[in-house]
């Protein structure tokens, strides 16, 4: 059996094409909608975390490309998006008309690249719909692909922000969806539990910010730089 955040995700789409206008509609509604003014908030992010010169970016779960499109004239920036829907993904690589960059469709928790290939990682909106073992298996996975000194960018749903506890408690009807499989899970944590499996991942927790432009939390962890080796 599939897991289940690719099953949501595919049936989301589905059901997106039945009730959406225009291909557009439908993939800035797959991930949230605001498909500017999101992606230029994580763009601001990760140029602000970037280090100088040329690095490569990692967009765990890029969706439709709101984070791509937002980059797509940062000549320095070496890009890998993946995530567990084709449709997606073919959508994102339009949309950023950068031949040079990579866009791989994925079927479970693996990052497809090289250990120690990625500068940053940026996760957005991903977490949120992942279960706790899940998460925990991505951070491992994003300390294997991160360069020493590297950054992860995680956006989350916080439990103790009301405005985020609000949807926590939806309406019934939002429940039921979920159940008969038209809808996504959505699942929350805190600032203090996501960094504590940072921290057990082996990433240092460099920043919180509160409710970003982006709506959701971020927490942005670091795999600390190799440690001088001493000559006596
Ligand atoms: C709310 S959307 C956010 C997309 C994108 N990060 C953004 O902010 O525009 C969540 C995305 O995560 C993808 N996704 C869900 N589970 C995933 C997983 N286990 N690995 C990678 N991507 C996943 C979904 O297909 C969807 O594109």
């Amino acid at each position: 059996m599939k897991p289940h955040y690719v099953r949501e995700y595919h049936n989301l789409l589905r059901r997106l094409r039945k009730e959406s206008t225009s291909e557009d509609e439908v993939f800035e509604r797959a991930v949230g909608g605001a498909y500017v003014r999101a992606g230029n908030a994580q763009a601001d992010l990760v140029r602000e975390i970037a280090p100088a010169g040329d690095f490569f970016l990692l967009d765990i779960g890029c969706g439709s490309g709101r984070a791509a499109f937002a980059l797509r004239d940062e000549k320095r920036i070496s890009y890998l998006g993946i995530d567990v829907v084709p449709d997606l993904i073919a959508y994102a690589k339009k949309k950023a008309a950068r031949p040079d960059w990579q866009f791989e469709p994925i079927s479970s928790i693996n990052i497809p690249c090289a250990d120690e290939c990625a500068d940053i990682i940026l996760i957005m909106s991903v977490f949120t719909h992942l279960k706790q073992t899940e998460i925990k298996a991505y951070l491992a996975e994003c300390m294997r692909a991160l360069k020493p000194g590297g950054a992860v960018i995680a956006s989350y749903l916080e439990f103790t922000d009301e405005g985020h506890k609000k949807k926590f408690y939806r309406p019934v009807r939002h429940r039921i969806a979920r159940l008969i499989g038209r809808d996504v899970m959505v699942s929350f944590t805190t600032k203090d539990e996501l960094s504590s499996w940072f921290v057990q991942a082996g990433l240092t927790v460099e920043r919180a910010i509160g409710k970003s432009p982006i709506g959701q939390h971020v927490l942005i962890g670091r795999k600390p730089p190799p440690t001088a080796v001493s000559e006596s």
